[in-house]
């Protein structure tokens, strides 16, 4: 139902669909080249997401190569750390300040590489291998638009994603969710996440925490402490 999208994701798809091959060079040219507007996308505003979501997913158009997503961030909303499976380019506009973290993964063992946040109208490329987490430390409610494509599969790009749940000590694997909280039903694997560095946890800890409190999740912020305390 292509012709019932807003006129800025179809520029977008008529963009995306008349490269031969992409790149994240050739997305966030094409994401910073077309004019998004808030208004444009209203419809796909997810703010009241459930608890076992952390922030808002709304799938805006799936081709099979490549997906569109607008995520909506309320305070205190973030993923938990991740990567993006088989994703072989993509990219993220964003329509307000959202906190970001890199991180390098080597023999399952993490450290931060980069500790950012983006601005209104800035672009940032995603692949698979990238490590981040993504969230919104500000007060007031944020969306961000996400592409994520492949140029050598047909179908679920975001495939084998793996989601890093410290709180749980936790590695799951999904279709390409990256909730906090996560409801099973949407985890295809785990398997235990140990060594965690104690300034990994620290910094990662001090961003979700608004999260769980907002839910009112005692269990989990007790073993939050507990487990930074003993690390
Ligand atoms: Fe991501």
């Amino acid at each position: 139902m292509r012709e019932y999208l807003p006129d800025c994701i179809r520029n977008l798809m008529f963009e995306l669909d008349r490269q031969a091959k992409m790149n994240n060079g050739i997305v966030s040219q094409i994401l910073s080249g077309i004019k998004f507007t808030e208004k444009a996308l209203e419809p796909f505003v997810y703010g009241k997401h459930p608890t076992n979501e952390s922030y808002g997913r709304k799938l805006i158009w799936d081709n099979g190569d490549y997906n569109i997503l607008l995520m909506t961030w309320r305070p205190g909303d973030f993923t938990a750390i991740h990567n993006h499976g088989y994703t072989e380019w993509g990219g993220v506009y964003f329509f307000g300040e959202a906190t970001h973290r890199l991180y390098r993964v080597e023999n399952d063992e993490m450290s931060i590489i980069r500790k950012n946040v983006f601005l209104r109208g800035e672009v940032a490329s995603v692949c698979g291998d990238l490590t981040h987490l993504m969230g919104n430390s500000g007060d007031h409610d944020i969306i961000t638009l996400h592409v994520y494509g492949s140029n050598t599969r047909n179908e679920n790009v975001s495939e084998d994603a793996k989601v890093y749940v410290p709180e749980f000590q936790k590695i799951f694997t999904t279709m390409g969710s990256a909730y906090l909280n996560m409801n099973k039903t949407l985890i295809l694997s785990e398997k235990p996440f140990e060594n965690i560095e104690h300034d990994v946890l620290a910094d990662y800890f001090s961003l979700v925490k608004p999260f769980y409190e907002r839910n009112k999740m005692a269990g989990v912020l007790k073993r939050m402490d507990n487990y930074l305390n003993h690390n």
